[in-house]
């Protein structure tokens, strides 16, 4: 499959670092010296996930000179929906992609990435020619905002990307690695919460409902820059590539320090890894899609170059892919 189109949408409200210092006891230079955050973008109660993702996907299929009608398939990789059932369907829905089948996947922050390898797969089986690919989350939703070693890190904001078949020589996919370890879930969750009520007879109902992000920090900081680099350095020997033919990592935004660390177990400079984490946060599923958008309209990232990307997150999740961007005008496969 090649990558030909990338969009984004984040809500128009924005939180910096002091007013948060209103709220919780923090300060900008804690949460500048220990993540690179420097500001959050947050969803009002009229900006659904819906929107936003719609918006991202909008601008994409403008970005491809595609038609709503021509895709086949819309994944949205979202750990916040709007419906448990799937918001998927609502995006097409409001997009008008009558032809496509649509629906969630859910892996956190590795989300999108997973989606955009399983979108590969249904191009390379040829079911699906063309798939848009969409990382949106609405953490703010389901932080504490008055626990500050959570709120202080998360974010709103969708990111898309149009992918369609393409010849061999132009894919853009060019080899992946995926994991999973549920062993240590606990160190990253979005849990329901426990309430019991009394159903009829002896019964007991689970009603349904959601408790607040909860995290070890630490527990996560060392899990990926432990496996970050591992899994991403298993990628490059995979597809036989070296470190310095990458033209840029594209890493899951969640600290700038892990960011600093992936990049210098690979000997990469500061310049050729991507980071808009002092603007919008952790936007989980989103932080890919959302940074590509932004580096390929800015003319950083250009047709042809290459891409090591990795997600990591709750799960625990984690993966990497090599990607190489193409942009509008690749030709389809014959
Ligand atoms: N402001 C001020 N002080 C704070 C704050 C804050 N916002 N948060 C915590 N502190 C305090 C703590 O209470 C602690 O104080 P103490 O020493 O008196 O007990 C001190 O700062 C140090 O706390 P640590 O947790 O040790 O801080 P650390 O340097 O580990 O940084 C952080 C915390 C930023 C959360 C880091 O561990 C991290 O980035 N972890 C990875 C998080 C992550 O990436 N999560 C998302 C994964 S993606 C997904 O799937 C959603």
């Amino acid at each position: 499959m090649a990558l030909v189109g990338c969009g984004s949408a984040v809500p128009s409200a924005s939180i910096s670092n002091d007013q948060l210092s209103e709220r919780v006891d923090t300060s900008d230079a804690w949460i500048r010296s220990r993540t690179g955050i420097a500001a959050r973008r947050v969803a009002g109660p009229d900006e659904p996930l819906t929107a936003m993702a719609t918006g991202a996907a909008a601008a994409a299929l403008a970005h491809a000179g595609w038609e709503p009608q021509d895709l086949d398939l819309i994944l949205l990789a979202t750990s916040s929906p709007d419906d448990l059932f799937g918001t998927a369907p609502l995006v097409q829905g409001c997009l008008g992609a009558g032809n496509a089948v649509a629906f969630d996947l859910t892996a956190a922050c590795s989300g999108f990435l997973f989606a955009l390898i399983t979108a590969g797969q249904y191009i390379a089986s040829g079911a699906v020619r063309r798939a848009l690919v969409i990382g949106a989350d609405q953490l703010s939703r389901w932080v504490d905002w008055d626990d500050r070693s959570t709120c202080v890190l998360f974010g709103d904001g969708a990111g898309a990307v149009a992918v369609e078949a393409c010849d061999a020589g132009s894919t853009g996919l060019l080899g992946f690695r995926m994991l999973s370890d549920g062993r240590r879930n606990g160190c990253l969750t979005l849990a329901q919460t426990q309430d019991h009520v009394p159903l009829l007879g002896g019964l007991t109902n689970q009603r349904g409902g959601f408790a607040a992000i909860h995290m070890n920090g630490q527990e996560v900081y060392k899990f990926a820059v432990r496996e970050v680099p591992a899994v991403l350095g298993e990628l490059l020997e995979a597809t036989g590539t070296s470190a310095d033919q990458l033209d840029w990592l594209l890493l899951h935004q969640a600290n700038q320090r892990i960011l600093d660390a992936v990049a210098e177990r690979f000997a990469m400079p500061p310049e050729r890894v991507l980071s808009n984490l002092a603007a919008y946060g952790n936007t989980s599923a989103a932080t890919i899609p959302l940074m590509l958008d932004e580096a390929v309209r800015d003319g950083r990232v250009k047709p042809g170059h290459l891409l090591g990307s990795s997600g990591f997150g709750a799960g625990l999740s984690w993966g990497a892919a090599l990607l190489r961007w193409s942009g509008p005008g690749t030709p389809a496969a014959g």
